[in-house]
């Protein structure tokens, strides 16, 4: 009989990626993942912690599955991950057909979990540090959905403290991968038809400081090796902190070609005493610096920033600020969440004073100007040159790929025979049709023919999730 599994991913880019890894230590014991929940005989939640409401979703979606358990009791029900890590054995009480709490540190074990739980035990717990680290293996790439995309960990957990962030708590400290592990995987990824690594860390720019002093690598050595990875055309990462920008990081950014000049930095709020309610560790003109230390060395760049509003005291003038350093820092893109308390967090013990509808009203306004701002940017782009990495033929503008430049902005190409996602070209940036920049790609006949005559590789010919 095979034997088959249902997995449900939520949460940050590392969720994706563990749940990658989690899929592929099932496919490789000969399970099969299916979509019908009514099939599976294992159902995964791999969880998110971090605001209220991605927990509820959760809670929401094991209520569905307490009828399909009583009909039959031996499908096996896991949460895994930061959820896990946070309500423990807890969640056995609220949700009793749950069979395994599994923390994310300890996901490769699974297939054993699931194996302990058929041979008859219940309430199988497995949670906190693990002896082994969680990347401690080769990954085993047979859980990729093929694309030209992939995640990549580069280190795990956090050493900073938030006052408002549960992430700590649930993933631990820092743990960064050995360069050549991470490399290794990059290279087999990139022999297999990825183009596009996505370098993953809560604060990466904090890479290898946890490692011992002699050869200890930096997020600025990898990406000097990575430079040197055939195929490879572009690294993106999530998330710097602003604390561990330094210039030797500014500069290995600016020698890479690969690097894209788009980059999550994220300023949380633009008002000096909420960032030190939130222990952010810097103040604007701290974060300021770090930009410019950015800036000066790569003038092209774009960045990204999240921001909390509604923050336990947040004041009008609080708000405001935020706005003017929108303004101030012109990101490209932004990603607004309203403030969620999290029980064991610092600032779970304060008040949650700001109303609802308050909160709603700042994230509008957020959300408003960061859309003007970014319109008013990408047509300055027009005129330049970049390069354009095409993800897929575009819908609304039949005839054009769509795809982003190497700083950031959306650009559509006039398609050719042979173009396929993933593939990388040199543009000039001709023109602008209100939401996105009309890309020229200026080659020759000769290349055009090349292209033409050259069948697109099946590996990189679908999208990854
Ligand atoms: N390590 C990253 C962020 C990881 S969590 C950093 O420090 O920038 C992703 C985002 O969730 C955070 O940037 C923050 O904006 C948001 N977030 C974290 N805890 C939150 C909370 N309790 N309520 C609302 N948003 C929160
Ligand atoms: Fe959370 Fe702060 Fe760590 Fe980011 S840096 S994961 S917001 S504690
Ligand atoms: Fe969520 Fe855990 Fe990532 S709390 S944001 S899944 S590290």
């Amino acid at each position: 009989m095979t034997r088959s599994f249902n997995l449900r991913v939520f949460g940050c880019q590392m969720n994706f990626y563990d749940g990658e890894l989690i899929r592929a230590s099932f496919l490789k014991r000969g399970w099969v993942e299916t979509e019908d929940i009514n099939q599976a005989q294992v159902h995964m939640f791999h969880t998110c912690s971090v605001r209220e409401n991605a927990e509820e979703r959760v809670h929401g979606l094991l209520g569905e599955l307490r009828r399909l358990k009583k009909n039959d009791p031996s499908i096996v029900i896991a949460v895994i991950g930061c959820m896990a890590d946070r309500e423990g054995e807890e969640l056995f009480e609220r949700e009793p057909h749950v069979d395994i709490v599994c923390g994310s540190r300890h996901f490769p074990k699974l297939p054993d979990l699931v194996a302990q739980v058929q041979g008859g035990e219940q309430r199988v717990c497995l949670l906190g540090k693990a002896e082994e680290l969680v990347d401690e293996e080769q990954r085993d790439l047979g859980g990729r959905v093929a694309g030209y995309q992939a995640h990549v960990a580069v280190m795990r957990g956090c050493d900073m403290n938030c006052t408002y962030c549960i992430v700590p708590s649930v993933r631990g400290r820092v743990e960064s991968r050995p360069q050549p592990a991470i490399l290794d995987e990059i290279k087999r990824l990139a022999q297999g038809g990825v183009t596009e690594v996505h370098l993953l860390g809560q604060t990466i720019d904090s890479y290898g400081r946890d490692l011992p002093k002699e050869g200890r690598p930096s997020l600025a050595s990898l990406l000097d090796e990575i430079e040197h990875v055939d195929g490879i055309a572009r690294i993106r990462m999530v998330t710097l902190h602003p604390s561990y920008i330094d210039q030797e990081l500014a500069d290995a950014m600016a020698r890479s070609s690969k690097f894209m000049r788009f980059l999550p930095v994220p300023v949380q709020s633009g008002s000096d005493p909420v960032l030190k309610a939130m222990k952010r560790g810097y103040n604007l003109d701290m974060y300021r610096k770090r930009i410019d230390l950015l800036r000066d060395a790569m003038p092209d760049l774009e960045l990204i920033s999240d921001w909390i509003v509604g923050f336990p005291g947040e004041t009008d003038d609080d708000h405001l600020a935020s706005e003017a350093a929108m303004r101030e820092f012109s990101f490209l893109q932004s990603y607004v969440f309203q403030y969620s308390p999290r029980p064991g967090t610092v600032s779970y013990a304060g008040d949650d004073d700001i109303v609802p509808q308050q909160k709603a009203r700042r994230n509008h306004r957020l959300l408003d100007l960061q859309r003007e701002i970014a319109k008013s940017k990408t047509p300055l782009m027009v005129g330049k040159s970049s390069q354009i990495l095409i993800e897929r033929p575009d819908k609304k503008n039949p005839g054009y790929w769509f795809g982003r430049i190497h700083n950031g902005h959306y650009c559509l190409l006039p398609s050719r025979d042979g173009f396929a996602p993933g593939q990388v070209y040199d543009v000039d940036l001709v023109d602008y049709n209100g939401k996105s920049l009309i890309g020229a790609d200026n080659l020759s006949e000769q290349q055009v023919a090349h292209l033409a005559a050259s069948t697109p590789d099946p590996k990189i010919s679908e999208f990854s999730v």
